[in-house]
């Protein structure tokens, strides 16, 4: 895809599961893979740099087995790796290469290692220096302090302690401290320069003892790691959710009115990148932190686009987040200063110089200095900017904020967030692409309204309606009774069903006029009452938000499945109007005066099954207190339609729909 275009958007609330952490993920699985014993990793990032891990080790000899979704089983080599020869790919992983460079140093083979162009820009000299000095044999084979480089056996000398800058990456004393131990010597690593990134090192510790493997730290000045210990296999580890990818959703929240919770990380989290939240904090935000998620609303005082505070801040112990608050400072009531984020220039791309040529396509005025940034945002937005990405998944992602300032935004080369969360803009969708929910009884016409909205805003749309038909017609096909809760739920759940070109279609047979029998329609009801049911139903349900919006029909759109829809509306019609609307429909199929049931039982029966889709206790039929009312007793489709068009340009002022 070249790009992606997001509409403008006015709010986003919800729950996002993260996906794994990067850091950890590939720490564990290069711990794993050194360690005594089989290691189950579960919650495991599935993403290109995990990606270019997880080969590298297979083509080292270890035993690599995948356990079902995101869990993996890792055969420990007990030391060095088995395979003593290699060339390896790391793509532009640099939580892959700097580690991998350091172990290999020591497993007496002989390896080339290189990545893609950029990755050959991002500097490893101090890395290499640092091996050098315990006797490493490791050279460049392109320019001298960059991959891609070429491996030897070590001879190793005994330790002095290894001196290393500390200023440029905190993953190079991460690549020494995870690789040392693997000489079973005592090893001292000091550091020459101010370390970079703490939190970063922090991990890294908390893993390697986990593994079994104890640093003892001097501060953040010197490292030292006793003689004869080995990793060995803590059993079962599970990885946190990703904490730089909160980031996005925590200050969605903090822009959109929220409030937006994130889950995978939370107060315990072992990643220093969840301190960007109380970076939100000072910007305003309300946050509320749980043991295993955090969440962010808007400012009491700003309300849905209020504006946050400016802010001066150094995030040198968030280098990854901080880029999320560039973008936040567009919301900002002033100026708004990054400093100590130097390690940006070494990153995916030089990110300072991105950055700052990025937001001024928005109109921001952006100062740039050798390790800061400032960012004064202009009164307004520039619409319809398209935002270079660079090859920088966090560019991609951060800059998606930009349409929650009710602006279209295009995002070039939007498959860069494949880096670390390959379903980014689907997920970011669930939480702000705008919901228009459209509930009401039956044959009110919600669904050719809803429809017809849908077609004129370019939005998806979700005739919700049908997947309780289809689960009803699917469960007769099965011979599961209507009675049996939880084997009409167990189909519910497992629908193989495809919405294409305006059909229906249940295991590839179409069956769009089958599921509109009374019968159907009947059996839906009664099956619609089931909890189990409709919370097996739910989560599909939510998968029809996405770009560039959805509009929703059904019994329980705002209440339920889409409570944080920007807009409602209740559609109903007297149930006489509607039995004679059904009664017409009846007549124009063709049904002969024989089979047409009397205009009065069609009445009766809609009467009972809104008194039983009213009265049932979960998800009962109802008007919310704040959907907008539309009865078409005495309307015509064209003009229900107007109506519902008329609440969607009150409530999303942004959309400019147009006039039907
Ligand atoms: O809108 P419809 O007639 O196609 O819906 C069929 C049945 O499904 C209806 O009796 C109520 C139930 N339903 C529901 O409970 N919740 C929804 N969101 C949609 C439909």
């Amino acid at each position: 895809m070249a790009f992606i275009d997001l509409p403008p958007l006015s709010n986003a609330a919800g729950t996002v599961k993260l996906p794994g952490s990067k850091s950890i993920s590939n720490r564990m699985l290069l711990l794993a893979a050194l360690a005594e014993g089989a290691t189950e990793i579960h919650d495991l990032l599935d993403s290109d740099d995990t990606r270019v891990m997880l080969t590298a080790l297979a083509s080292l000899g270890i035993g690599l087995e995948a356990k079902g979704q995101n869990c993996w089983r890792v055969r420990g080599a007990g030391g060095v790796f088995p395979v003593k020869q290699g060339e390896l790919f790391m793509g532009n992983a640099g939580t892959a290469i700097r580690p991998l460079t350091a172990v290999l140093a020591l497993s007496g083979g002989h390896y080339r290692l290189s990545g893609v162009a950029r990755m050959h820009e991002r500097p490893i000299g101090d890395l290499v220096d640092g091996l050098r000095q315990i006797g490493c044999d490791v050279r460049y084979a392109g320019n001298a302090g960059f991959p891609p480089l070429e491996i030897f056996p070590a001879q190793l000398r005994p330790a002095a302690p290894i001196k290393v800058r500390g200023d440029v990456s905190s993953q190079f004393l991460t690549a020494l401290l995870m690789a040392l131990p693997l000489t079973g010597e005592t090893t001292v690593v000091e550091l020459t320069t101010e370390l970079i990134s703490k939190p970063y090192i922090e991990i890294t510790l908390n893993l390697m003892a986990r593994f079994g493997v104890t640093v003892e730290r001097d501060g953040w000045r010197r490292f030292t790691i006793p003689a004869k210990q080995r990793y060995r296999s803590p059993g079962r580890l599970h990885v946190e959710g990703d904490a730089s990818a909160a980031s996005y959703f925590l200050a969605a929240g903090a822009i959109g009115g929220g409030p937006v919770r994130v889950e995978g990380v939370g107060r315990h989290s072992i990643q220093g990148d969840v301190k960007f939240a109380d970076a939100l904090e000072t910007l305003g935000a309300r946050i509320v932190w749980g043991e295993n998620w955090i969440e962010a609303s808007a400012p009491a005082s700003g309300g849905p686009l209020g504006r946050l505070r400016a802010f001066d801040l150094d995030l040198n112990h968030i280098p990854d987040a901080a880029m999320t608050l560039a973008v936040a400072a567009l919301f900002a009531d002033g100026r708004c200063t990054l400093r100590n984020i130097g390690s940006w220039r070494v990153k995916e791309t030089d990110r300072i110089a991105a950055m700052a040529t990025e937001l001024r396509k928005l109109g921001a005025t952006v100062e740039e200095g050798a390790d800061w940034l400032a960012v004064l945002p202009a009164p307004s937005l520039i619409p319809n900017v398209a935002i270079a990405t660079y090859d920088d998944h966090r560019i991609a992602m951060c800059f998606s904020l930009v349409a929650l300032g009710g602006v279209p935004v295009r995002i070039l080369e939007p498959g860069c967030v494949a880096k670390t969360f390959p379903d980014y803009f689907d997920v970011f969708a669930r939480i702000a692409a705008p919901v228009i929910a459209i509930d009401g009884p039956s044959a009110s016409g919600k669904g050719t309204v809803a429809q017809r909205v849908a077609k004129a805003l370019g939005f998806h749309f979700l005739d919700s309606g049908a997947l309780y038909r289809l689960t009803a017609l699917a469960a007769l096909k099965a011979d599961v009774s209507l009675d049996d809760e939880v084997g009409v739920a167990a189909i519910a759940a497992t629908l193989p069903v495809e919405f294409r070109d305006d059909r229906i279609f249940l295991s590839g047979e179409d069956v769009t006029e089958a599921i509109r029998r009374e019968t159907i329609g009947n059996g839906a009801s009664k099956i619609a009452a089931f909890p189990a049911v409709r919370a097996a139903l739910l989560d599909r349900q939510r998968a029809f938000r996405r770009f560039p919006g959805l509009v929703a029909d059904g019994r329980d759109m705002g209440s339920v499945v889409f409570p944080d829809a920007p807009v409602k509306v209740f559609l109903t019609a007297s149930a006489q109007t509607r039995g004679e609307r059904r009664y017409k429909q009846l007549i124009e199929k063709g049904m002969p005066d024989n089979m047409r049931p009397l205009l009065q039982d069609i009445v009766r029966d809609l009467e009972d099954r809104d008194a039983r889709d009213a009265a049932r206790p979960v998800a009962p039929l109802k008007q919310l207190p704040d959907a907008d009312l539309v009865d078409t007793t005495s309307l015509n489709i064209d003009q229900a339609v107007a109506a519902v068009m008329d609440s969607v340009r009150r409530r999303l002022p942004f959309i400019n729909p147009p006039v039907v």
